[in-house]
C-alpha cells in the first residue's frame, strides 16, 4: 500500500511512519517543509530514522504550493492519505493568525482537492479536541456542540465541515481524526509534558498557567499510532465519520508534574493566572473509537511517563542543548 503522509517529520506523523513502516508491503512518501514552529533539530532528527528506510521517500516543501503537491499526487499511485501537517498552539494563533491561513485553511484545500482528482481511497486528517472549547457536557462526543475559542480551533472546524461537504457531493472516504493532548517519546517542544522536562534540564522557571488546575485528557503516543494502523482497513467507518482519538482519562497538570518529577527535578514554578486562550479541561467520550476498533487497553499515565522520561533522558545525552 503506498500512504502519504504529510507533517512525516512532525510528532504524530513520524510516529505513524515509523509503524507503518514495519509492515513491508507498506510504501511511504512522507512530506514536510521543516517549518521553525520548534526546535528543526528535533524534525530533522526524526526525519534521519525514517530515511534509513528504503521504503520511504520524502518530499521537502511547504504545502500552500499547489503545483508542487499536484506533482506529487500525478507521479505517485497513492492509495491513502494523513494528512497531519498543520500550524498547531492555540496562544500562537492570536500572535501568528496568518500562518494559520496558509498552513490549515490553504494548504488543507491544495490537498481535498488533489483527494478529489486523484480519487483516494481514504483521506485521514487531524483535527482537534480544541473544537470543543470549554463545555458542561463531559465526556465531549463527536456530534456534540462546537465551541471554538480561537482561529486555530476554528481551522479545525473548516477542515471537518469542507472535508464532509467534498466527501458528500464526490462521494469521497473521508475520515477526521480529533486528537486529545498526545504525549510520549519524540513528542512535541511546545506541549506541556515537554516544556515542563525542558524547563527541569535546563534550569528555566516553568510558567504554570492557571494555577495547574487545568485537566487534559493525556493520549499516548503508541495508542494513537495503534489505532491510527487498526482503522485504516476498517469496514465499520462510514463515508466520513469524525472521531475522538482519546484515553478519555483527564488529569490535572498538577498529576502530571508529579509523575514527571519521579524522574526530573521539579523546576522552579511561576504561577499564572488562565490565558484566555486555553480551555479548562478537555475529556473526550472514546465509545466511538472502541466500537469501530474494537476493545483496548490504553497506557496508563505512569508508564507513558516513564517511557517519555527514559527517551528524553537518552534523546538528551545525544543531542545536549538541542531541544
Ligand atoms: N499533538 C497533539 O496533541 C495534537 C492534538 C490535537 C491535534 N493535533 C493535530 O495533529 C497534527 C499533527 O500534530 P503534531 O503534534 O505532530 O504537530 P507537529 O507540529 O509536530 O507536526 C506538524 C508538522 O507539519 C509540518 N508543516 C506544518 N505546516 C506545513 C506546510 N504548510 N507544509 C508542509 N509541512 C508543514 C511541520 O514542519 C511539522 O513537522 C496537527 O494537525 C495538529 O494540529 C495534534
Amino acid at each position: 500500500m503506498k500512504i502519504l503522509i504529510t507533517g512525516c517529520c512532525g510528532f504524530i506523523g513520524f510516529s505513524l511512519a515509523k509503524k507503518l513502516l514495519l509492515n513491508k508491503k507498506n510504501i511511504i512518501i512522507g512530506i514536510d517543509c521543516l517549518d521553525r514552529y520548534y526546535d528543526v533539530s528535533l524534525k530533522k532528527n526524526r526525519l534521519k530514522s525514517l530515511i534509513k528506510n528504503d521504503n520511504f521517500k520524502f518530499f521537502k516543501f511547504n504545502l500552500k504550493d499547489k503545483k508542487k503537491i499536484d506533482r506529487v499526487f500525478d507521479a505517485q499511485k497513492i492509495n491513502i492519505v494523513f494528512h497531519f501537517a498543520a500550524q498547531a498552539g492555540v496562544r500562537f494563533s492570536f500572535s501568528n493568525p496568518f500562518k494559520y491561513i496558509d498552513d490549515n485553511f490553504l494548504s488543507f484545500m491544495n490537498i481535498l482537492e488533489n483527494i478529489k482528482k486523484n480519487r483516494i481511497k481514504k483521506f485521514f486528517f487531524a483535527s482537534s479536541s480544541s473544537v470543543y472549547g470549554d463545555t458542561k457536557k463531559i465526556p465531549s462526543k463527536e456530534h456534540d456542540n462546537l465551541n471554538e475559542k480561537n482561529l486555530y480551533a476554528l481551522s479545525k472546524t473548516f477542515n471537518e465541515k469542507i472535508s464532509q461537504v467534498y466527501s458528500e457531493k464526490y462521494d469521497l472516504n473521508i475520515c477526521g481524526l480529533r486528537f486529545f493532548t498526545v504525549y510520549g517519546e519524540w513528542g512535541r517542544p511546545d506541549m506541556f509534558m515537554m516544556k515542563y522536562i525542558n524547563a527541569s534540564i535546563k534550569k528555566n522557571f516553568f510558567y504554570l498557567y492557571n494555577y495547574g488546575k487545568h485537566k487534559r485528557d493525556f493520549t499516548y503516543i503508541d495508542d494513537v499510532t495503534f489505532f491510527m494502523e487498526k482503522i485504516i482497513n476498517n469496514k465499520r467507518l462510514k463515508k466520513f465519520s469524525i472521531i475522538n482519538i482519546s484515553s478519555s482519562r483527564p488529569y490535572s497538570l498538577y498529576k502530571v508534574m508529579n509523575e514527571i518529577n519521579l524522574y526530573f527535578k521539579a523546576p522552579k514554578i511561576i504561577k499564572k493566572k488562565r490565558d484566555s486562550a486555553d480551555v479548562l479541561n478537555t475529556h473526550g467520550s472514546n465509545r466511538k473509537l472502541i466500537d469501530i476498533s474494537g476493545k483496548y487497553k490504553f497506557t496508563s499515565l505512569q508508564i507513558g511517563v516513564r517511557n517519555l522520561c527514559r527517551w528524553y533522558k537518552h534523546y538528551y545525552k545525544l543531542n545536549r542543548n538541542r531541544i
